[in-house]
Order: structure tokens, then C-alpha cells, then sequence
């Protein structure tokens, strides 16, 4: 691991700072790597970009001190170029232990920005990285950094804090939430009663979770199973179990590889959905009741299965009784935020791992040569552990709302209310949906579309202005 840096973000000739060593990552000398390739991010984020250049002038993050959580990937890193562009100063770790893309941690902590994370951390690590993210200079100064701001993909870093570091909260401003998981985490706390800031729902804006958890899922779950296996796709089976956003991306993910798709789903619109779409919407338990136990399930579907995804950020949604009753050499994977989905307790606990490759097991259920399942990523999210996570046109979209978010709730300045008033002012919201349109049309440009206006006399029939919102809040897209 290396700890020191290099101050200058913007060239490829580094001169090594020695002085800033509050980082860690895997290899610093991968950052002109890192560099090279987040030059490359930047030209496919136009929207984020726009706002670059649109609010660089104004720096309305001036005096923000952002705390981010989420995946260490070249994207995020023209994230938190943009976020420092417009005034912030920030601190980061990575949302998952397999997700850093090490040249692109590395250039970060090169620009002498400080970043804790690296690729294949363990969970004692990862909760280090997330301790050392929150002190000036890392755990051992014993100094909290006054952070007014939290970014956060799936809750971690936000439950730390309230669990661990309450004092923080005084100063904190809100939360911008990037994922479905995380949104759900903060609306169970504001009903319990335990969240102690407001926090904007990053997720639900569409032009985040129509485009990232569908369309980047459809890009990245067959790169993933592609870099891992390396097996033709074509003509296998696969069972998708979720069909949301991320189980309508997979789904696609794998039918554009020439997979027979079959879906299994919970909630009858969904399953729906799924029929319209020309899959096959099967159940993994007979009748689809599951009684947790090995008698419920639907063995056959399970041995014509050759490739099982989790898409649900439910809990032990492929149980141990459908491991067990899955076709020998079925590559088993998750694609959800938490490695819960599938039961790997089970699967370490009671059977045999040879590791392949990282993020790559032969998990032996007997002694028979042939008896094995392929785990990828140890069940957690595949996108990020066997390939690159979405792409950037798709996390354009994403982190023009977290930039926005963030804008948003610095306005706002929730922390200097009087302490009495801040009860009162507690939600998950998302934006407006004016702004969802102007990351669209930002996003539209940069595919050289072309928008079409209203006319005033069309703008009067449908009872829009001609500018937007064009549509009720409510509407399904
Ligand atoms: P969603 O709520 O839109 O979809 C989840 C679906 O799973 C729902 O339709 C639900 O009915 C279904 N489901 C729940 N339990 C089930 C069960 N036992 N069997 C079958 N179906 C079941 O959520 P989403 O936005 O699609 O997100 C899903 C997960 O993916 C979350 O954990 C989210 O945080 C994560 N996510 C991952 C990525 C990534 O890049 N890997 C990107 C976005 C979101
Ligand atoms: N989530 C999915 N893909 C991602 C990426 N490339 N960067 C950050 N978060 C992601």
C-alpha cells in the first residue's frame, strides 16, 4: 500500500508531494493511468460537465466539507473533481470492498485529495477506510473532521455516523443518497424516528435509476459475467429473481447475449412487466410458495438452470435450498447493493472454495469433481467486482443529481436551524423535477439529440408550461 501523493491532478508528469499522506490506496504509481482514463470519463459525462462549467464561477460549495461514500470508480472521480470544482473539499472511501478501481483511487490520492480505498479490501478494512474518512489525517489524529455534508451510496457511512459519531450530526447539513438499498435505510430511520438530518433521495430522480439501475445494469452485468467466466452466454438459461429497475437491466443484460431469460418476481406488476417483455416469469419454489425447506423447491427449473442473478436488495432471495438444488457448474451472482441476497454463510460454512481468480469460486458442494457452483464476487455486486460498474454516459446522469443534491442541501443549511426547528424539517425527498429535466436535456445534448419545443398554444392544451415540468410529479416513466 502506498501513502504518499502527488499534488498536480491535471497532468501526466506527476511530481510526488511527500507531505500528504492522509490516503491509502493500492499503488500510487497507477495515477497517470488513472489520469489518462478519467480525461477520457470526463468527455462521456456531459451533464456533470455542464455543471462544471455552468456554477464554477459561483462556487456554491464553498466552504462544504463533503464526506463521500460510493464506489472509488473513474466516474466517481470526475465526481469529486466536479464537487471540488465548485468549491467543496472532500474526503472518501468506496461503498464496497471490491468495487475501487485502484488506478482511479490512486489518481485522486495524487491530486492530493484524500481517499481511503483499494480493490479487494476485507470488511475489517473497509470499516478502517470509513474511520480514517471521517478523521483529519486519518483515526489516529483523534480528530474529527467537521464535515457539513454526507454523499453516501447504500447507508454505511450515514449509519456510522448516527451510530458512532453522533457529535458529527450538530454540524451536518444532509445526506444525498445514491441508491435504492440506502433509500430504503433512510425512510426506516425517519419512521423510527432515528435520523437526525434530511437526506435527498438520489435514486428516485429518473434520470438516475431509469438510466443507471437499468441501462447500467444492461451494459454492465454481461461485461461482468463475460470478464469473469469468460463462457458463451448464448443459448444458456438464467434466472433473474427481481424484475425492478435492476432486474429489467439484467434481464435485457442477458437476452442481448442470446441467454433463454426466465424472471421470478414477488409483486404482481413487476411479474407483469416481465410477461410484456416476453420473459418467462417462473418461481424457484413449487407453486411458488416457499416453505423453507428443501421440498419446496422447484428442482427442475433449478437444473435447467446454468446462471443465477439477484437483482431484489432483498435478503437470502437464492437460499441454501436452491444452491443445493441448482445444475452442477451454475454460476450463482448478485447484482443488488448487500451481498445478502445469496446465502454465502451457508455456502462457507458447509461446502469447499477454490478460488479461481479474485472475486472468482469453484465452490465445492461434495466430493464429486463435477459438483461444483461458480460464485462470483462472493455475492456481492458483480457489475463492481468482475468488471467496471456502469459506464459514464449512464453515471452522467447519477452524479449531475448528486452534484445537484449537494447544492441543494448546502443552500439549505439545515444544521445552522435553531436546534428546536430541526424535528420539523426531517425528510427523504427527491428534487424537483425541473432539475431531473435539466440533467436530461443536458444528457440528451450529449447524444446530439435535439429536443422539440412546445408551442404556447400546445403548452395551453396540455395544461404545461412551455418550459417544463412537462409532467406531473406522479407520472410513471
Ligand atoms: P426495485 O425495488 O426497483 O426492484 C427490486 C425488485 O425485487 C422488486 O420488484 C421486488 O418486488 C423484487 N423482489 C423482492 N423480493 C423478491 C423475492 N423474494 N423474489 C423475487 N423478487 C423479489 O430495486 P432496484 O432499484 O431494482 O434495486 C435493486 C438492488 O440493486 C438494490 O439493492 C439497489 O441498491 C441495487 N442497485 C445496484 C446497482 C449496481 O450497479 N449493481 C445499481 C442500482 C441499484
Ligand atoms: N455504480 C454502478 N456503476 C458505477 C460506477 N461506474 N461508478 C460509481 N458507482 C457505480
Amino acid at each position: 500500500m502506498d501513502a504518499v501523493s502527488n499534488a498536480s491532478p491535471a497532468t501526466s508528469a506527476h511530481t510526488i508531494d511527500p507531505s500528504f499522506t492522509d490516503y491509502k490506496v493500492a499503488d500510487i504509481s497507477l495515477a497517470d493511468y488513472g489520469r489518462r482514463e478519467i480525461a477520457l470519463a470526463e468527455a462521456e459525462m456531459p451533464a456533470l460537465m455542464g455543471l462544471r462549467r455552468r456554477y464554477q464561477a459561483e462556487q456554491p460549495l464553498k466552504g462544504a466539507k463533503i464526506v463521500g461514500c460510493i464506489h472509488m470508480t473513474i466516474q466517481t472521480a470526475v465526481l469529486i473533481e466536479t464537487l471540488i470544482a465548485l468549491g467543496a473539499e472532500v474526503r472518501w472511501t468506496s461503498c464496497n470492498i471490491f468495487s475501487t478501481q485502484d488506478h482511479a483511487a490512486a489518481a485522486i490520492a495524487a491530486a492530493g485529495i484524500s481517499v481511503y480505498a483499494w480493490k479487494g479490501e476485507t470488511e475489517e478494512e473497509y470499516e478502517w477506510c470509513l474511520r480514517q474518512q471521517i478523521h483529519v489525517g486519518g483515526e489516529g489524529s483523534g480528530q474529527l473532521w467537521d464535515a457539513n455534508l454526507i454523499l453516501d451510496d447504500g447507508g454505511d457511512l450515514t449509519a456510522l455516523i448516527h451510530n458512532n459519531y453522533p457529535q458529527m450530526l450538530d454540524n451536518i447539513h444532509g445526506i444525498s443518497e445514491e441508491t435504492t438499498t440506502g433509500v430504503h435505510r433512510l425512510i426506516d430511520m425517519l419512521k423510527k424516528g432515528t435520523l437526525k438530518v434530511p437526506a435527498i433521495n438520489v435514486n428516485d430522480a429518473v434520470t438516475k435509476s431509469k438510466n443507471d439501475n437499468k441501462y447500467g445494469c444492461r451494459h454492465s452485468l454481461n461485461d461482468a459475467l463475460k470478464r469473469a467466466t469468460d463462457m458463451l452466454l448464448a443459448g444458456r438459461r438464467a434466472l433473474v429473481i427481481g424484475y425492478g429497475d435492476v432486474g429489467k437491466g439484467s434481464a435485457q443484460s442477458l437476452r442481448q447475449e442470446g441467454m433463454i431469460v426466465r424472471v421470478s418476481e414477488v409483486d404482481p406488476i413487476c411479474a407483469m412487466q416481465a410477461c410484456m417483455d416476453g420473459y418467462e416469469v417462473v418461481s424457484p419454489y413449487n407453486a411458488g410458495q416457499n416453505a423453507g425447506t428443501a421440498e419446496s423447491i422447484n428442482t427442475r427449473l433449478l437444473q435447467d438452470t446454468d446462471l443465477v442473478v439477484t437483482t431484489t436488495g432483498n435478503y437470502h432471495v437464492c437460499d441454501k435450498h436452491m444452491l443445493a438444488a441448482l445444475k452442477s457448474g451454475a454460476v450463482v451472482c448478485n447484482i443488488g447493493h448487500f451481498d445478502t441476497e445469496i446465502d454465502t454463510q451457508f455456502m462457507r460454512d458447509n461446502w469447499r472454495w477454490v478460488e479461481i481468480k479474485p472475486q472468482v469460486h469453484q465452490v465445492y458442494r461434495s466430493d464429486e469433481d463435477s459438483d461444483y457452483l461458480i460464485l462470483l464476487s462472493e455475492g456481492r455486486l458483480v457489475n463492481l467486482g468482475n468488471a467496471t460498474g456502469h459506464p459514464s454516459r449512464v453515471m452522467d446522469g447519477s452524479f449531475a443529481n448528486q452534484v445537484l443534491a449537494q447544492m441543494y442541501l448546502y443552500e439549505e443549511k439545515f444544521a445552522e436551524l435553531p436546534v428546536d426547528d430541526r424535528y420539523n424539517n426531517l425528510y427523504v425527498k427527491v428534487l424537483p423535477k425541473k432539475l431531473d429535466e435539466e440533467v436530461a436535456a443536458a444528457m440528451v445534448e450529449g447524444f446530439a439529440g435535439v429536443l422539440t419545443k412546445l408551442t404556447p398554444e400546445q403548452a395551453e392544451y396540455l395544461g404545461v408550461p412551455v418550459e417544463g415540468p412537462f409532467k406531473p410529479d406522479d407520472y410513471k416513466y
